[in-house]
């Protein structure tokens, strides 16, 4: 039923599809923070935002912002959006998806001529992910003005630095604090989103109200060993860095199979020299933890750093965690959830209300302003995977009814 005043889920998957094309590796899709990929993308979202009645510029972190004004000019806006980069290897939607119906909605609302008493703002945030630096919700954090400018100095594994590689990206890492926004000029933020999860397809339906974004700790661990001969060094005199690795990675499953809701994954690891016939004399793996309450976390954080030093220490190896994220879990405001759950019950749906285990650009902007999300079912709950899928009637869906609530939008009471 799309028409040329009505959201269109083809041409919204079509801009997936096309923003999948802007990848570093031909075969799949990796699209990191201030890359050449980035770039492509980001020419191809603000043309798209033109082309929809908006103003559309980069702020200093790498966002793409577009803006389509109220009915008077400098109006408080209501920000929508999500994030353009991706995971390695990753699926077509998580984070682009609600940035192209953001704009699928604006263009649906200039074609009918439409202004509202607030504007409307649709950010694609430059990372959120934190694959290049480590370090999530770098764009979110910029404009919520709560970015540590101390990040500016981490590298990433070419050993560039954050500073640097704004610099080639045309950038000026003095400016970022200028991507901050002020409180008073966003009236709330609002995201539609992929669910990454099996919840909504198990149940029939094709969207949902987030309730909050389960709060995550990030850690990457640095083990050193002492390399040698793999048939000399008798078992008990070795100092095995990739070993100890190992049994921290199996400590943190168990740790974190105690207790319901709580999640622990060790996504990456590495050990040198890398060879067949050499004890690993170094390791490097990061963790990841999460929990809808953020005692529960911190707690099993801190079990987690305990028992690392005490693997690492009868193993004789050294040991050094730092820690590269910590976003506490964001409740989405009731206002917001109430006038998402309307718009879901104007399309005839019931409204099903549920937490979100992955982070999104949320838990960054909840410290400048109150925050919504809206879910899309997505095939198998599958997401940080290449087999990540939703159906094109969905995608419309889903957009009429974030339109619908933007149409709707009546900014918090004491606001108005
Ligand atoms: C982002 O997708 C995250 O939850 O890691
Ligand atoms: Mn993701
Ligand atoms: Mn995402």
């Amino acid at each position: 039923m799309s028409g040329p005043n009505q959201p269109s889920g083809t041409r919204i998957c079509d801009r997936c599809e096309a923003l999948a094309r802007c990848s570093e590796e031909p075969e799949a899709l990796t699209r990191v923070f201030l890359s050449a990929e980035q770039r492509k993308a980001d020419e191809l979202t603000r043309a798209w935002m033109r082309e929809a009645g908006m103003s559309a510029r980069q702020d200093q972190i790498g966002n793409v912002v577009g803006r389509y004004e109220g009915a008077a000019r400098h109006a408080p806006c209501l920000m929508l959006g999500s994030h353009l980069d991706t995971v390695r290897n990753a699926g077509k939607y998580d984070g682009m998806l609600g940035v192209v119906a953001a704009i699928e909605c604006v263009s649906v609302l200039h074609g009918r001529g439409a202004r509202f008493p607030f504007a409307i703002e649709v950010v694609g945030f430059a990372d959120e992910e934190g694959v290049r630096f480590g370090a999530a919700l770098i764009g979110s954090r910029a404009v919520a003005g709560t970015f540590d400018l101390g990040l500016l100095e981490s590298r990433d594994a070419q050993g560039v630095s954050m500073r640097e590689a704004l610099v080639r990206y045309g950038l000026d890492p003095a400016c970022v604090g200028n991507a901050a926004r002020r409180k008073g000029d966003v009236l709330a933020y609002a995201e539609l989103h992929i669910e990454q999860g099996p919840v909504l397809e198990a149940e029939g339906l094709p969207v949902g109200v987030v309730t909050a974004i389960n709060g995550a700790s990030r850690y990457t661990v640095d083990i050193d060993g002492l390399a040698g001969h793999a048939g000399t060094v008798p078992m008990k005199l070795r100092q095995d860095a990739l070993a100890a690795a190992a049994e921290c990675a199996l400590a943190i499953e168990s740790r974190c199979s105690r207790e319901p809701d709580l999640v622990g994954t060790v996504g990456r690891i590495e050990a040198a020299p890398g060879a067949t016939n050499v004890i690993p004399g170094f390791a490097r793996f990061t963790i990841d933890v999460r929990a809808p309450h953020d005692e529960q976390r911190r707690a099993a954080a801190a079990d987690i750093e305990s028992t690392i030093a005490s693997i690492c220490c009868r193993r004789n190896v050294k040991v050094r965690v730092r820690q590269t994220h910590e976003g506490r879990t964001a409740v989405c405001a009731a206002w917001l959830q109430d006038q998402i759950g309307q718009a879901i019950a104007a399309q005839g749906l019931p409204v099903r209300r549920l937490p979100s285990g992955a982070g999104h650009d949320g838990m960054a902007m909840i410290d400048l302003v109150d925050i919504g999300m809206l879910f899309v079912r997505c095939a198998g709950g599958i997401s940080h995977n290449p087999l990540e899928a939703i159906s094109p009637g969905d995608a419309e869906l889903a957009a009429r009814v974030f339109l619908r609530f933007i149409e709707n939008f009546r900014p918090a009471p004491g606001r108005r």
